[in-house]
């Protein structure tokens, strides 16, 4: 059996263009994949309508879509919904489900919230584990011990040495620890807006992260998304760039 994921991230609906989104929907509607991952940043700035046209967008396509909050998720401004219900703006188009999965044949994928509301840094844009998330996850990951495991998140969990400036998510080390002693199969992520994919050699699991689908800040890589293909070999990934690579930032990698 293969398995043809689409994996995109940081939509940004508020920020991104009509002609973007159209392309994005036809290529995702040519490509048919039997389902759709989003990895975070759904929205600008968390606001209603914005939420709203993600969820419109979204509902779209005819097969299952997973997705978790980012840190644009979140009130930005609104400290005290920030603080206090932080996923609440998410949750009224998402459901209460911040940590979704999706089960496909002997794959399993689990959503992962690793958005934090502040930092004791000034990147309050970074993400982080507790160790409550920890032991959640950990608890997922035995649920599902024997399953080909993917995880779904918004933050990566191996920070790239080309992510200069940027606050690495706290206690990313010990989940890719969790994930490697399950023997998860991929970390797929995003937020960077920009690809990267693992180096030869790179340790278990391999974390590819997507470039933005749809902001127009795209730091110098082009809009596209990742193609995920699973089967008996093993796990592929294929960046789908929606106009001409600008650079050669992601090249095909396997796992
Ligand atoms: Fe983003
Ligand atoms: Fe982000």
């Amino acid at each position: 059996m293969t398995l043809r994921l689409a994996h995109l991230s940081d939509l940004h609906f508020g920020e991104a263009g009509a002609e973007a989104i159209a392309s994005l929907g036809a290529a995702l509607r040519d490509a048919a994949p039997d389902a759709v991952l989003v990895s975070g940043d759904l929205t600008r700035r968390a606001r209603s309508a914005e939420f709203a046209a993600a969820a419109g967008f979204l509902g779209g396509f005819d097969v299952p879509v997973l997705a978790v909050p980012g840190n644009h998720d979140i009130p930005r401004t609104d400290l005290w919904t920030r603080f206090l219900r932080p996923l609440a703006p998410w949750q009224k188009f998402h459901g209460l489900d911040r940590e979704p999965e999706l089960e496909c044949g002997d794959v399993v994928v689990l959503g992962l919230d690793t958005v934090q509301r502040a930092h004791w840094h000034m990147d309050w844009s970074a993400g982080g584990l507790s160790q409550r998330r920890l032991d959640r996850l950990a608890a997922r990951l035995a649920t599902y011990r024997g399953r080909r495991i993917i995880v779904l998140c918004h933050h990566p969990l191996r920070h790239p040495a080309w992510a200069i400036g940027r606050e690495p998510a706290f206690g990313a080390g010990a989940a890719v620890a969790l994930l490697r002693d399950a023997g998860a199969l991929a970390i797929l992520c995003g937020h960077l807006h920009r690809a990267d994919a693992p180096d030869e050699g790179a340790g278990a699991p391999l974390q590819f992260i997507a470039p933005s689908a749809l902001s127009p800040r795209t730091k110098g890589s082009p809009n596209g998304w990742n193609l995920v293909t699973i089967d008996a070999a093993g796990l592929r990934v294929e960046t789908q760039w929606l106009h001409p690579p600008v650079t050669a930032s992601a090249p095909p990698a396997s796992a």
